[in-house]
């Protein structure tokens, strides 16, 4: 028996695709076609590389499923009358290229694990707060980014492991710190359906430069994002359209580090620089 989720949404999603199909007078010739993508979407799919969520990706509807998922959230907190809830950092899409089990080192660590020469070292830093705004301990930092080449760590086993990459956990004031490089801006895989698709449509695959995060805490939602580099190409367009205007950071010079925000005091080897 289908259940009340399915009788609710099945009925929507069959109306608005024959309503496609109608409205755009598609062909035989063109559905099949589109089936065809799908199978190839899923031939194509391997453990580093989910296809049909690229194809998602393109189309807009990971994106929208994560502001629709935040909006949720943000509404379940602003109507419960307990919580003094802060605003929440806004979420972002996952992409395809997070990996489990990574282990922790200490806070400062350099995620950097080949040299680099041609790339800006970065000293990535933050506070996790819970939803109260008091500053969360023993939360789990997940951070990765592209190397220079535009690559992943998963793409290229001919880097070191985890490179740019790495875990950390906040101390008791919800801090989290970790060296690490200005990211480039990156084209998503485009040799198959999502790739084919951009290029039907005449788009580009890149994204701009960005590094992720997946914030974790027991007893806590989790918080997967990405935070973007304001001086980056393709802020305008995003080839899978993950871009929020709050998730948009300053890459600051070392020699200015006085970005600090209130509240937060500088490491002390940060000072004399
Ligand atoms: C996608 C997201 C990413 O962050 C990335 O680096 C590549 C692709 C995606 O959503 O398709
Ligand atoms: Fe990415």
């Amino acid at each position: 028996k289908a259940s009340p989720r399915v009788r609710k949404a099945f009925p929507i999603l069959i109306r608005k695709l024959h309503e496609f199909i109608v409205e755009a007078d598609v062909t035989v010739e063109e559905w099949l076609a589109a089936c065809a993508l799908l199978v190839e979407a899923g031939q194509v799919t391997t453990e580093q590389r989910d296809e049909m969520v690229l194809v998602s990706d393109v189309l807009g509807v990971e994106s929208l499923v994560d502001i629709l998922a935040f909006k949720r959230s943000s509404d379940a907190a602003k109507n419960d009358a307990q919580s003094s809830a802060a605003e929440p950092s806004h979420s972002a899409i996952l992409g395809p290229f997070y990996r489990k089990g990574v282990p922790f080192e200490p806070n400062g660590t350099s995620i950097v694990r080949q040299f680099e020469k041609d790339a800006d070292y970065t000293r990535l830093f933050g506070r996790v707060f819970d939803s109260e705004g008091k500053p969360l301990k023993g939360a789990a930092v997940d951070i990765w980014h592209d190397a220079p080449d535009g690559l992943y760590d998963a793409q290229d086993p001919s880097k070191p492991q985890y490179h740019c990459r790495g875990r950390f956990e906040t101390d008791e004031n919800g801090y989290y710190e970790t060296i690490c490089l200005r990211p480039t801006p990156y084209p998503i895989p485009f040799d198959h359906s999502a790739g084919k698709l951009l290029q039907m449509m005449g788009r580009h695959p890149y994204r701009p430069a960005h590094i992720h995060f997946w914030i974790e805490a027991a007893g806590h939602k989790t918080l997967v994002s990405q935070v973007f580099d304001r001086e980056s190409d393709y802020l305008k367009d995003d080839a899978v359209f993950a871009v929020k205007d709050s998730l948009i950071i300053d890459f600051i010079p070392i020699a200015q580090g006085k970005s600090a925000k209130e509240g937060y005091k500088a490491p002390e080897e940060l000072k004399d620089v």
